[in-house]
């Protein structure tokens, strides 16, 4: 059957990423793979479009798709809206109504890339972590949230972080599983030693590790993660974390890759529906240029195709076309670092799509 899959291109490098995204699924397309391809505004697009920031008729294709590859939201024009509207309402209003709470970001580093990271090439070679992150629920979503006036006239910003059981449980249950395919390694990272709502996490996590005997459970506070991230990242397998942990913890873990713009990520629901973005933003100061990196939102299509349309073999090859086109010396802006510019060729967007296509063929 044809397998349905939304495409949003959102704002900013958005639309320019997408295109060199949708090139590589057209050719496989061309090569047999049956899928169709329905485009709507999201982000800011939609907003402009029809004055929300996720369209009725977006959420209603997204809903009946079986995959939605997304690029990225957000632009300085529209940071004074209110935040009901603003972009980045756009992508958890998706997130939250298509229940995608099993956010999976890797951190991987191609060896081609050694050079492009900030970190001494021996404290990221091999680099191959994966973040599980919760993306429905709590601070992002928490309620009482919003900004009040206390009786002194003063005013006060609150937001609540709630984590309910059956929440805990079931992004346990996703990161576990995805340990026991990996390195059976688990770190769970949480602030339990202030935080009662992450005490609570922290004991569902030792719980639900009863189901996985063979994965090694281990707790570390948030702080630490973030400073062990940068000084020995190697010794993480699959780190899970809560929604605002998890996003700042994948951006850390991202740099050190060399660049954030070669990661992907999938977002999960329990039925292995998927939503597939590139983790970087929506880089206003660079959109419109076909400057930005493709490279994520190309292994997003390669996370899409192992996680929801059940093709790993597709997936296999587009990394396997990432890795050739690094190879060659392709390089995007980004991860063209000087110390190793010899032998490489400078490529715009569209220039790299291209050569992944043709790697592929
Ligand atoms: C991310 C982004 C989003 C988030 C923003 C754009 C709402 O930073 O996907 O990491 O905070 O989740
Ligand atoms: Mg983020």
């Amino acid at each position: 059957m044809t397998k349905k899959i939304a495409v949003l291109p959102g704002d900013g490098i958005g639309p320019e990423i997408i295109a060199e995204a949708v090139k590589v699924l057209e050719s496989l397309r061309a090569g047999g793979l049956d899928i169709e391809m329905n485009e709507a505004p999201v982000g800011g697009a939609g907003y402009e479009a029809s004055g929300k920031p996720l369209p009725d008729d977006t959420l209603a294709l997204a809903k009946e798709s079986d995959a939605i590859l997304l690029g990225a939201v957000g632009g300085h024009q529209w940071e004074s809206l209110d935040i009901s509207v603003r972009p980045e309402k756009g992508l958890l209003g998706l997130r939250a109504e298509l229940e995608l709470f099993s956010n999976l970001r890797p951190a991987i580093l191609y060896k081609q890339l050694a050079d492009a990271s900030t970190l001494k090439p021996e404290v990221v070679a091999g680099l191959d972590i994966m973040i599980v992150r919760e993306l429905t629920g709590g601070i992002y979503f928490g309620q009482p949230r919003g900004v009040r006036t206390l009786d002194n006239g003063e005013k006060q910003g609150f937001n609540t972080l709630v984590y309910a059981e059956s929440e805990i449980e079931r992004i346990g249950h996703s990161a576990f599983k995805i340990a026991m395919k990996r390195g059976k390694k688990l770190c769970s990272v949480d602030k339990a030693n202030v935080l009662e709502c992450t005490e609570l996490w922290r004991e569902v996590m030792i719980r639900v590790s009863k189901d996985y005997p063979e994965v090694e459970l281990s707790h570390m506070y948030v702080d630490n993660a973030a400073m062990q991230l940068v000084r020995a990242p190697k010794q993480f397998d699959v780190m899970v974390t809560t929604n605002m942990f998890g996003d700042i913890l994948s951006d850390c873990a991202a740099m050190l890759t060399g660049s954030i713009g070669m990661l992907p990520s999938a977002s999960l629901d329990a039925n292995g529906k998927g939503m597939y973005e590139p983790i970087h933003g929506s880089a206003p100061d660079i959109a419109g240029q076909n400057v930005a990196n493709p490279l994520a939102t190309i292994l997003s299509v390669a996370m899409m195709l192992r996680y929801s349309l059940n093709e790993t073999e597709l997936a296999n090859r587009i990394e396997s076309a990432v890795e050739k086109v690094l190879d060659q010396g392709l390089r995007t802006a980004d991860i063209l670092s000087d110390s190793t510019s010899d032998g490489m060729q400078k490529v715009s967007t569209s220039e790299m799509g291209d050569a992944v296509v043709a790697a592929l063929t």
